[in-house]
């Protein structure tokens, strides 16, 4: 299903009140939910663990799109499919065993995902293709929401999308994803836009129509 698809980012939604924003993005046309794990050591920056995203489920009708942003991702895939997750991604960068990653996460009966970072290769990527359902391709450097869509993700989508081929593969753009370039990324390949900043910001519990006007922007 190449249909567009939106997944806010709750990396920019107010913390303290995870369910009620998981709920109010989705009221408001978002598709899927992002959900953005960042342990301290792979990224600068330090999220929540399996406990959140378990929390948060109830409050997600749709999609749960768990983004491992973490160090060791072996030690938190059990996790993260009792917490209820519907697809997994991890990084390549975060370890030499990226297949048999891809293969405990598909094993339990969750999606694959695969998230490069934008100095990473597609160097290896077509040994992967039968074992991923999603590639995700950081615009940004992880850690941080509001960062600037970085330019060389275009042409690196548009590679991507070739190599794919009709393959059941999403591709999902993560990073800077805001109403001005949307077009350019989807037209380059892509069919789930992450959004954080460009769905959250002046957005609040109190006008969550914001959200909804946002979404509906990109
Ligand atoms: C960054 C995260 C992204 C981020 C996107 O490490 O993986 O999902 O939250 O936020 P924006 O859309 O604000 O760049
Ligand atoms: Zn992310």
């Amino acid at each position: 299903d190449r249909r567009l698809k939106i997944a806010p980012s709750i990396l920019s939604a107010d913390f303290a009140a995870l369910g009620a924003e998981c709920r109010a993005v989705e009221e408001q046309g978002a598709d899927w939910v992002h959900v953005d794990v960042m342990d301290g050591a792979f990224v600068p920056n330090l999220t929540f663990g399996a406990v959140a995203a378990k929390a948060m489920r109830p409050h997600i009708r749709g999609v749960m799109d768990v983004h491992l942003m973490v160090a060791r991702p072996d030690d938190w895939i059990a996790d993260f499919v009792a917490a209820g997750a519907d697809f997994i991604t991890i990084h390549p960068e975060s370890g030499p065993h990226t297949h048999r990653t891809l293969q405990s996460i598909r094993k339990a009966g969750v999606k694959a995902g695969l998230a490069l970072n934008p100095g990473t290769g597609l160097d290896g990527l077509e040994w992967l293709l039968d074992d991923i359902d999603l590639i995700c391709v950081m615009s940004v450097n992880p850690g941080f929401g509001g960062q600037s869509f970085i330019p060389s993700a275009l042409p690196k989508i548009a590679a991507i999308r070739n190599l794919i081929a009709d393959r059941p593969i999403h591709i999902e753009v993560d990073g800077g994803v805001v109403p001005q370039n949307a077009g350019a990324i989807v037209a380059a390949g892509a069919d789930v836009l992450v959004a954080g900043s460009a769905v959250f910001k002046g957005g609040s519990l109190a006008a969550p129509d914001v959200y909804g006007r946002n979404i509906a922007a990109l």
